[in-house]
């Protein structure tokens, strides 16, 4: 059985040149419009990007797998990255203080406004299987991107990013890889876990973090960006996964949907250090030059998930859906067990 998603709609101009070349269309010719003139957080371009990295991953139903290094495919995307990138320094500027940075990520906010707080306090099962479909884009793919750096390091900092690793993808056994934790925690909630399924119904800021990750993961030159990409999903994600166990045993839910949080907890507090002090500490000992671009990564990173978190409590403030229209198997607050 075949796991490659449908292709998506069109969004623009450039997703819709993307997916003519995916298709086999002739090619479009120069890149749509200036690309001065594109919106690098924008859903067109996101989209778009999202669509052209995804041939690395698992394609698309109906695409050639070929498709993947099509030089068309590789010079718009190149054009896009450049635009992404550039806009992501800009909103992201800092120096090269990586302990700070760091240290930064341990200090949760006060005000405990965050989505996972929402969700714990107030939400029901139709604003839970928002936060899932809206998670899955990332998490059907959990720690894949960040596969791609793995050749580009040595020594320690390789040794203990693939310990990390090999716990993402289940310590050996199939069942355990988190991708298929978060799969059946999805099947749980009464949602369609299919790989990429909510692709169509994701707005570009719950793509641009996924993009940002297999930006930094497909270019050498921005490895030291993905592993404090990866630091920063580590060092937040216990806090965080500890609300959302909280939040799923509030609806009543059982172990198969909490354990891909409960699982969540215990190993990323081993993983925060493992990244901080043999990860990090590694690399910078090997490459001093590249602690700029790991303080980056994990400002970027920041900035994509403050973005996505303002999106999805603003929506939710307004009482409408965080979600692009038409997301199958949201609604209804019955408990889908
Ligand atoms: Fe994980
Ligand atoms: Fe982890």
């Amino acid at each position: 059985m075949t796991t490659a998603p449908e292709l998506p709609s069109a969004r623009g101009p450039l997703s819709g040149a993307v997916r003519d070349i995916l298709l086999g269309s002739p090619p479009p010719g120069p890149p749509p419009g200036e690309a001065a003139s594109w919106d690098p957080f924008g859903d067109d371009l996101q989209l778009a990007l999202y669509m052209a990295y995804e041939p690395h991953y698992r394609g698309f139903r109906g695409v050639c797998d070929a498709r993947e290094w099509d030089l068309d495919l590789l010079r718009l995307r190149g054009a896009m990255e450049e635009t992404f990138l550039s806009a992501l320094r800009a909103a992201a500027p800092g120096d090269d203080d990586v302990t700070a940075e760091l240290d930064a990520l341990l200090v949760e906010p006060a005000d405990g406004q965050g989505v996972s707080h929402e969700l714990m306090h107030d939400g029901t099962w139709e604003r839970m299987r928002e936060y899932l479909a809206h998670r899955s884009l990332y998490q059907l793919k959990e720690a894949d991107p960040q596969a791609w750096v793995i050749p580009r390091l040595e020594g320690q900092a390789k040794a203990s990013l693939v310990a990390v690793e090999f716990d993402e993808f289940g310590g050996g056994r199939g069942e355990n890889v988190h991708a298929r934790l978060f799969a059946r925690l999805m099947e749980g909630a009464g949602l369609d876990a299919r790989y990429g399924r909510y692709l169509e119904f994701a707005p570009a800021v719950t793509l641009a973090p996924v993009n940002a990750m297999s930006l930094f993961g497909l270019h050498r030159a921005l490895r030291g960006a993905m592993v404090g990409n990866f630091a920063t999903l580590e060092i937040t994600s216990p806090p965080g996964a500890r609300r959302m166990a909280k939040a799923l045993e509030r609806l009543g839910a059982g172990e198969e949907c909490t354990r891909f949080f409960t699982e969540h907890i215990e190993a990323d507090a081993v993983h925060e250090q493992v990244m901080r002090r043999d990860v990090i500490g590694d690399l910078l000992a090997r490459e001093p030059q590249l602690a700029g671009d790991v303080a980056f990564g994990i400002r970027a990173s920041v900035l994509l998930e403050t973005r996505w978190e303002e999106h999805v409590l603003a929506a939710w403030r307004e009482g409408r859906s965080s979600l692009r229209p038409g997301a199958p198997g949201i609604s209804g607050s019955a408990s889908p067990r």
